[in-house]
């Protein structure tokens, strides 16, 4: 194993210099990872706008936030439902006439596991609209002031894009065919990840290098996720490998670095690098080609330009 860059105990957010005067945007900030990461970032002096679909729980979320971290924390939300584009679009429109400045953009809320196929109301299978369509109509439309900005966009993916079948099935996109909650949330982050790389590449081409893109994971955290979303088998299974797993603060760890860290190279993904890329230290790990296939990478670009209407200003 190639030795981690940020030491033996990896990337840490002691690393993270003050934020003051930075403003992150970030979505799912109600439970898990999100959480843990907007408080860390508000921790350091941050401006957080956090996105998340249901109100009372995020007002619940900022009051205990300023429980823990005082009432001065320069912290807002404001409602999207990311599964639906109506209302990822009318967010994107709140965020621009909010702040004219992003340093980050960290998509991090995600359903997982749905144990019967669903369609949303803009024809997508769950997953595949809210943790993939979702985020590409929210990244391009707040793209023009992260570019300003000289920001990043983080995605968090997981390890299941290398689970499922590896590929985007894009002859039966909505797994009208043999859906499995597995292989669904599979292709979902795939689509996620890949989008991602594709985008750097994209970035390239006009010579935007100003504009970073990073995929991470945050590799098998004691969250909400499977609870939310989940069957009860996947929530009994989920419980037994608890053991194995780690705290949704260090889960939070790899979306913080990629929001935050200088000169992170970009074709990296980042997470965990103990077991199974599930636990431990934080940095680069390896990553499997059909991930950076461009081929499948430049098909599902132009098929959801196709399928959102939403086209990227680059
Ligand atoms: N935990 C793991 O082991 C693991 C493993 C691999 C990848 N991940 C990824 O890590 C990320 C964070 O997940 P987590 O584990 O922290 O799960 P979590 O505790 O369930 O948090 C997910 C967040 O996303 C929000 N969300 C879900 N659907 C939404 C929607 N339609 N619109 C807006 N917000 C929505 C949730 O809000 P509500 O409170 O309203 O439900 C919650 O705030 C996800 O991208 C997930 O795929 C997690």
């Amino acid at each position: 194993m190639e030795a981690n860059q940020f030491g033996k105990n990896g990337w840490t957010p002691d690393r993270i210099g003050n934020l003051y005067g930075k403003v992150f945007v970030i979505t799912g900030t109600t439970s898990g990872t999100g959480f843990e990461a907007s408080k860390i970032l508000l921790s350091k002096g941050a401006k957080v706008v956090m996105l998340n679909r249901n109100l009372k729980k995020a007002e619940d979320t900022i009051r205990s936030l300023k429980q823990g971290l005082g009432n001065d924390i320069d912290v807002i939300n404001i409602q999207m439902d990311l599964s639906r584009q109506a209302s990822v679009k009318k967010a994107a429109e709140e965020v621009l006439q909010t702040t004219s400045q992003i340093d980050a953009l960290i998509c991090n809320a995600a359903i997982a596991q749905v144990p019967k196929q669903m369609i949303t109301e803009d024809g997508w299978e769950s997953q595949m609209g809210t943790n993939y369509y979702g985020n590409w109509t929210l990244q391009a439309l707040l793209f023009p002031i992260i570019e300003k900005s000289k920001g990043r966009i983080v995605t968090v993916g997981s390890m299941g894009y290398d689970m499922g079948i590896k590929t985007i099935k894009f002859d039966d996109l909505n797994w009208d065919n043999g859906y499995t909650p597995n292989n669904a949330y599979s292709q979902s982050k795939l689509a996620q990840i890949m989008s991602i790389y594709e985008l750097q590449d994209r970035l390239q081409e006009v010579g935007k290098t100003a504009v970073k893109a990073y995929a991470c994971h945050p590799g098998a955290s004691r969250t909400n996720l499977i609870s939310t979303s989940g069957s009860l088998m996947m929530r009994i299974m989920f419980y037994l490998m608890m053991p194995l797993t780690q705290s949704a603060e260090k889960g939070a760890y790899p979306q913080l670095m990629c929001a935050t860290e200088p000169n992170l190279d970009q074709s990296g993904f980042y997470g965990p690098t103990g077991r199974s890329n599930w636990v431990g230290p934080v940095g680069a790990h390896k990553i499997e080609p059909h991930a950076k296939d461009k081929e499948v990478a430049k098909r599902l670009w132009e098929l959801s330009e196709k399928e959102t209407g939403v086209k990227w200003n680059i």
